[in-house]
């Protein structure tokens, strides 16, 4: 039986008590925190950047699952790792170099992740898929919490646990966006390794967090 991992995103947190959130969520059983970057031009919205996130380490052990959405996105790598980043993921059209934006990452002792939009393809990051710790597919169109899964990536997971599977990569595959009770067992069937989820986690039976993320983790 696969070990499902759950990144819940902050997203759907309290800004107003964001440590405290982090808190719980460890508490009730995550295996890192999803921090949703958003610089309001890649994406239409605007979340937090490196000097939240350096307060924010001090709350939790987990690793820090970021999730950059911001455009240009090389030269503030640096920034995110030195916040306290774990997991770096980008998107690779924002930057003009996604093998020297991978290679700036794990000169930082950083995992890198590429993350996929619903309409862009595997092509995107086929011939990185050796270097890469993970591939984040997006189920939604990046920018906000609360929408709907677009069962159309299924094919793409499949294809890539596929490709995974036939080359003996060691990625993991995350998927972000849309995901409830019903969209994770669909994600897992599919080869996902690991859950994001906002929404489902801070909203679900009154927002019993360790109820949602343990039952995530059944799946
Ligand atoms: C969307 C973010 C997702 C989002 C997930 O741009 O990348 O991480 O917060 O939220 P839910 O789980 O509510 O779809
Ligand atoms: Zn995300």
């Amino acid at each position: 039986m696969k070990k499902i991992q759950i990144s819940p995103s902050i997203l759907s947190a309290d800004f107003s008590k964001l440590g405290d959130d982090i808190k719980r969520l460890e508490d009730s059983g995550a295996d890192m925190i999803h921090v949703d970057v958003m610089d309001g031009h890649f994406v239409p919205n605007l979340t937090i950047g490196p000097p939240v996130i350096k307060s924010l380490r001090k709350y939790t052990k987990l690793p820090f699952d970021v999730h950059l959405m911001i455009d240009p996105v090389h030269k503030y790598i640096k920034d995110y790792s030195d916040a306290g980043a774990d997991i770096i993921t980008f998107h690779p059209e924002a930057t003009g170099n996604i093998l020297q934006t991978i290679d700036l990452i794990k000169s930082l002792n950083k995992k890198v992740g590429i993350s996929l939009n619903p309409d862009t393809e595997i092509t995107a990051a086929e011939e990185h898929l050796d270097k890469v710790d993970l591939i984040l597919i997006m189920s939604v169109y990046p920018g906000f919490g609360g929408q709907k899964f677009i069962k159309d990536v299924v094919k793409k997971i499949v294809k890539l646990n596929q490709i995974r599977a036939d080359q003996k990569f060691r990625f993991k595959i995350e998927i972000d966006g849309g995901i409830n009770f019903e969209t994770s067992k669909i994600a897992v069937e599919a080869g996902v390794d690991i859950l994001v989820s906002g929404t489902t986690i801070f909203k679900e039976n009154n927002g019993d967090l360790k109820k949602n993320i343990q039952t995530l983790k059944q799946i």
